[in-house]
């Protein structure tokens, strides 16, 4: 039997981290693809600024803000709730939210290393665990990391980051086994970009040398969640050539 698709129209996302950044071009292109999407991260004013610039430029209201914080359990599991309640689905969870504090392997503190891996890791699989029962339920989702080059080499200067990424990348192939054991229609991608623009993102800016314009980010997420349900794509690697 055909596995179930939705178009985007009918979608509803959930992206963290969705108010800047790479996190704000995923939520872009999402809406202007016709997807309700929610924006979820700590800084309220900021969310909204992005949903009201988002929604005018695709003009309709299609991005909705919401504030948590992902290092609480409570709050992971009560944005996953807004969404079904509100708008009916989660279809997209994109895991974005993520932060560094540079410190060396001599350096590490507990606080650094701990904020680090609960807002890049645990806070991760916390939505994904409160998200994957509803996919299964309504037999159909996707599930969106955003590891790094850092989930794929080792930096000396960022070494709680690259834990955190690298772990994201094996909670992905965790939760990969998983549905493939209960064949639930659910596709898991992890994105480990090398350095993103975020500060250049206006169409048609030269990114900073070494970097990719964030546009690139949100093609290649629109694109992936294109491909046919029975299509296995994993990991995208996405880095500037210079
Ligand atoms: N830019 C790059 O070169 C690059 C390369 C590889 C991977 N990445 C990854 O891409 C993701 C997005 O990064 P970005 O470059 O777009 O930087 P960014 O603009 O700083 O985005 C990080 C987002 O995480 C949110 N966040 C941080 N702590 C949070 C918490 N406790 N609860 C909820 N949300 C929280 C922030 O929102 P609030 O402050 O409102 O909470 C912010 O919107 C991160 O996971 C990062 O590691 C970035």
């Amino acid at each position: 039997m055909a596995l179930k698709s939705k178009p985007f129209s009918e979608q509803v996302a959930l992206v963290t981290g969705g108010g800047t950044g790479i996190g704000r071009a995923f939520a872009g292109a999402l809406a202007s693809a016709g997807a309700r999407v929610v924006i979820a991260s700590r800084n309220e004013a900021t969310l909204q600024s992005t949903a009201d610039e988002l929604n005018s430029a695709a003009g309709a209201e299609r991005v909705f803000a919401y504030a948590f914080d992902v290092r609480d359990r409570g709050q992971c599991e009560a944005v996953v709730r807004h969404c079904v309640e509100r708008f009916g689905a989660l279809d997209v969870l994109v895991n974005n939210s993520g932060l560094a504090v540079p410190e060396t392997v001599e350096e590490i503190t507990e606080e650094g290393w701990d904020k680090v891996l609960e807002t890049n890791l645990k806070g991760a699989m916390r939505l994904v665990r409160a998200a994957l029962p509803v996919m299964a339920a309504q037999e159909f989702g996707d599930i969106v990391n955003v590891s790094s080059q850092a989930g794929k080499h080792g930096y000396a200067d960022v070494p709680s980051y690259c834990a955190s990424k690298w772990g994201l990348l094996g909670f992905a192939e965790s939760v990969r086994d998983h549905v493939r054991k209960s064949g639930a229609n659910v596709r898991v991608f992890n994105f480990c970009p090398g350095l993103v623009d975020v500060e250049n993102t206006a169409t048609g800016r030269e990114p900073r040398p070494g970097f990719v314009h964030v546009s690139n980010m949100a093609r290649t997420l629109l694109y992936a969640l294109s491909l046919d349900r029975n299509v296995v794509l994993e990991d995208i690697n996405i880095y500037s050539r210079g």
